[in-house]
């Protein structure tokens, strides 16, 4: 009888240590180590008999006899998800979906489900929902416009029925909603934990490769943005892609994490309506309400979300702080560490006074900036909201931000100019020095600092407070 081993595995990093501690030592994360329980290898080292028979025993192959891509993709009638998925479902993947509860992922896959089977017919997709009842799925799919007879249902959470459900019916695709309720059997632990999640995941990666169905997990994730049970599944898996998105606004983003077939840096977009989602081909005209565009402390900025720019829209809200309390920095849809950043550049090099003054600073449509190239977009729109003017209309505005008050170059500046001009912007702000194609109809203006940003901009710089020194702008290089 092949003894097993329990070893400690920590569910924020997926590090293992020998023994249990309070602090995992390999993240320094409190209180996350779990019981995990390793089973021995059998003697042969693999699971043979679970395997097809008509599977050949491994045999190493000359690297120039495998064909480059054995099958071909399984392209969906939604762009925005072929591209997260680099180019369409790969026969044998293993792809994990994560996001907030209420997200919209059981909808999402719902979707693809019926797009798989209306594509060909006789062709089938196993549902299998460990969370809601049958009925829950069909209402669900009934109000997405998705019932269809090749959608199998099948309410499971025992992960040896899940599989002989799966190679008995050899669906198209199978999804598995959620790899969190999944139970295996001979394994300890309760539905969630660790070593379920972990164990569930890794048989049903070894079961898409062998019998080349591609599998859909979704999974939970924690407050804390990190999918519950262990980072481990993500190292298990091909691909993880993760749906975003403020459950109160209409956008949601599938954004690829990680992608064994494809980049990792793509984006989906999607809407979600009355009858579920709709795919967003033209975010940027999603994104930018318009109606905003002229007032004071509004900007817009042109980010990458992989290889396609983005139009969004910047708020800025500043006022003065009551009571002397301490002043209120809040972003939403940004990193509030860069917020600050950006308040000291503003006060040290173009004498701002931002220390009495609470700052709130709102991306719209839910959409979450992590580039540097929004730098000068946000400032130029602090500027604005305090000074009480507004950028002119149709102004887009480009560059990353540095300490000096300098204007840095951004990466495929054309694109983002073409993306601008595309949408009906007369001018952008740019970084000097940057060797980007103009499109025709584009005012483009570069600028070296971030004073002379503010005076292209045109933004006043005597603030009304007095707090803002005109030389003090412009003496920055
Ligand atoms: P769901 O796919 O169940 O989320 P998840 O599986 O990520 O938990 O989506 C639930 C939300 O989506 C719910 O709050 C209602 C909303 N929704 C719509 O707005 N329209 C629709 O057609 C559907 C099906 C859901
Ligand atoms: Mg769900």
């Amino acid at each position: 009888m092949p003894k097993s081993t329990v070893t400690f595995v920590c569910t924020e990093c997926g590090g293992e240590s020998l023994r249990w501690a309070g602090q995992c030592p390999h993240c320094q994360a409190w209180n996350t180590l779990q019981e995990f329980e390793v089973k021995s290898a059998r003697p042969n080292g693999r699971r043979r008999e679970a395997r097809a028979p008509s599977v050949a025993l491994a045999r190493p192959t000359p690297l120039t006899e495998l064909a480059a891509e054995s099958a071909p993709r399984l392209r969906l009638e939604w762009n925005e998800l072929n591209r997260v998925l680099g180019g369409g479902i790969v026969p044998g993947s293993l792809v994990l979906i994560g996001g907030e509860p209420g997200v919209g992922k059981s909808t999402l896959l719902m979707h693809a489900a019926h797009q798989l089977v209306r594509k060909a017919a006789g062709a089938k997709v196993l549902y299998v929902s460990g969370e809601e009842s049958n009925q829950q799925v069909h209402m669900r799919a009934s109000r997405l416009g998705a019932l269809d007879a090749g959608i199998l249902l099948l309410a499971e959470t025992e992960l040896d029925s899940i599989c002989e459900a799966i190679t008995a019916e050899a669906p198209a695709l199978a999804i598995v909603d959620s790899i969190q309720t999944v139970v295996d059997g001979a394994v300890t632990g309760s539905a969630g934990s660790v070593t379920q999640v972990r164990e569930s995941a890794a048989r049903l990666m070894r079961l898409a490769k062998e019998t080349a169905i591609p599998i859909f997990l979704v999974g939970h994730v924690t407050k804390e943005g990190a999918i519950a049970g262990p980072r481990v599944l993500e190292h298990i898996v091909d691909t993880v892609l993760y749906l975003e998105g403020d459950r109160r606004q209409e956008l949601r983003l599938l954004r690829a994490m990680k992608n064994r077939f494809g980049s990792a840096e793509e984006i989906g977009v999607f809407a979600m309506a009355e009858h579920g989602l709709e795919e967003v081909p033209d975010p940027s005209a999603a994104l930018l309400t318009g109606s905003t565009q002229s007032s004071p402390g509004t900007s817009v900025v042109v980010v990458m979300e992989g290889t396609r720019p983005l139009l969004i829209e910047i708020q800025s809200l500043v006022n003065s702080t009551s009571n002397n309390l301490p002043p209120r920095r809040v972003a939403n849809g940004l990193d509030v560490n860069r917020l600050h950043m950006l308040i000291a550049v503003l006060e040290k090099r173009a004498r701002l006074a931002l220390g009495r003054h609470d700052v709130y600073v709102n991306v719209a449509g839910g959409i979450r900036i992590t580039e540097p190239s929004a730098d000068l977009g946000l400032a130029l729109s602090v500027v604005s909201n305090l000074s009480g003017v507004p950028l002119p209309d149709g102004t887009v505005v480009v560059g990353e931000l540095g300490l000096a008050g300098e204007v840095r170059r951004v990466s495929q500046l054309e694109r983002r100019l073409q993306e601008a001009a595309r949408h009906g912007f007369t001018r952008a702000l740019i970084p000097a020095g940057s060797r980007a194609g103009r499109p025709a109809g584009l005012e483009v203006i570069e600028v070296r600092t971030l004073g002379e940003a503010i005076a292209s901009a045109p933004l006043p710089k005597n603030i009304r407070s007095g707090a803002f020194i005109e030389e003090a702008a412009t003496t920055v290089s």
